[in-house]
C-alpha cells in the first residue's frame, strides 16, 4: 500500500497504521456518501478534539455502494473539490466505498494526503490472530475484494446492499429481518466481523445481536490514529438536506443544528 506524503510542516510521522502528528492543529476534511462517515467523525472527535473537523455527506447521490468504479471516482472528486475548497490539510474517506474502489487514482491526482477507512483495520487484523473473519460491505467494496486479498486469514465476504437505505432513511422497521439473513448462518463461524461500510457503526448492537459474544466486532474508525493539540471546530455539510438527514445527523454527533449546513449549489 502506498505511502502518504504529509506536509512538512506538520512534523509528521506517518506510517500504515497511524498518523502521528505532533503539537498541530489540523484542519481535517472527512466525506462520505451520507450520514455513514459521521461514525467516523464522531470518534476522531471524542479522541482527538483539538483539531478542525469539516464534515461533507453527499446525501444527494446516496447510496454509493451500487455506483460504478467510473461513477464513484466522479463522485469523490467532486467531494474532495468541496473540501479542498474549505482549505483543509488532509482528507480522510470515510467511506468504504470509495476507499477500497478510487484509493489508487485519488492518491495519482491529488497532493494533499488522502487517508483510506480501511487499510488501517487491514493492518490492524493482519497484526491479530483471527483466523475466521467476515466483511459486511456494499456491493462495490465486496466487490474491490480488498480484504479477501489484503489479509492473511479466511475471509467471508458478505454484501449488505439493503442496510445503507435503512439506515438514511431511518425506518429500521425490516432491520432485524435483514440482518437474520444476511447473517445468521455465521453466528457460530467468526472470530471477527469487520463493519465494511462507515454507515454500519450506528446498528452495532443489532448486529452484535445475532452473532455470539466471541466475535469481535470492528469498526474501521477505530483504527485510524491522529495526535496533536489545538482547539478544534466543527462544520458539517451536505449536498441535500432534510428533517430525517438532520435528524440522524443529532442522532449519530451530538451537535447543535445551526452547524449543519446544505452546500450552495454553486460550491460542488
Ligand atoms: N458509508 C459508505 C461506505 O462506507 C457508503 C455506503 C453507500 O453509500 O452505499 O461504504
Amino acid at each position: 500500500m502506498n505511502m502518504i506524503e504529509i506536509p512538512v510542516k506538520y512534523l509528521t510521522i506517518l506510517s500504515k497504521r497511524a498518523i502521528i502528528n505532533e503539537r498541530c492543529k489540523m484542519r481535517i476534511g472527512l466525506f462520505d456518501s451520507g450520514i455513514g462517515g459521521l461514525t467516523v467523525l464522531k470518534k476522531l472527535l471524542k479522541k482527538y478534539p483539538q483539531n478542525d473537523y469539516i464534515y461533507y455527506g453527499d446525501t444527494l447521490n446516496v447510496p454509493y455502494g451500487n455506483k460504478s468504479k467510473k461513477e464513484l471516482l466522479e463522485l469523490a472528486q467532486r467531494d474532495i473539490a468541496f473540501l479542498l475548497a474549505k482549505s483543509v490539510d488532509l482528507i480522510i474517506i470515510a467511506c468504504g466505498t470509495v476507499s477500497t474502489n478510487c484509493l489508487k487514482e485519488l492518491r495519482k491526482n491529488y497532493q494533499i494526503p488522502l487517508i483510506s477507512i480501511v487499510e488501517p483495520t487491514i493492518d490492524y487484523l493482519n497484526s491479530t490472530n483471527y483466523r475466521h473473519i467476515a466483511v459486511i460491505a456494499t456491493s462495490a467494496t465486496i466487490d474491490s475484494h480488498i480484504f479477501k486479498n489484503n489479509l492473511k486469514s479466511s475471509v467471508y465476504e458478505i454484501k449488505t446492499p439493503e442496510l445503507v437505505p435503512i439506515i438514511e432513511s431511518n425506518n429500521y422497521d425490516k432491520l432485524a429481518s435483514t440482518l437474520e439473513v444476511y447473517l445468521k448462518k455465521y453466528r457460530y463461524q467468526l472470530d471477527a466481523l469487520v463493519l465494511g461500510c462507515t454507515h454500519y457503526p450506528t446498528i452495532k448492537e443489532e448486529i452484535k445481536h445475532i452473532l455470539n459474544d466471541n466475535t469481535k466486532i470492528i469498526d474501521m474508525a477505530d483504527y485510524i490514529e491522529i495526535a496533536n493539540e489545538g482547539n478544534g471546530t466543527l462544520s458539517i455539510y451536505f449536498s441535500k438536506i432534510d428533517a430525517c438527514i438532520i435528524n440522524n445527523t443529532q442522532r449519530i454527533i451530538d451537535c447543535p443544528k445551526k452547524i449543519i449546513k446544505v452546500i450552495d449549489k454553486a460550491e460542488n
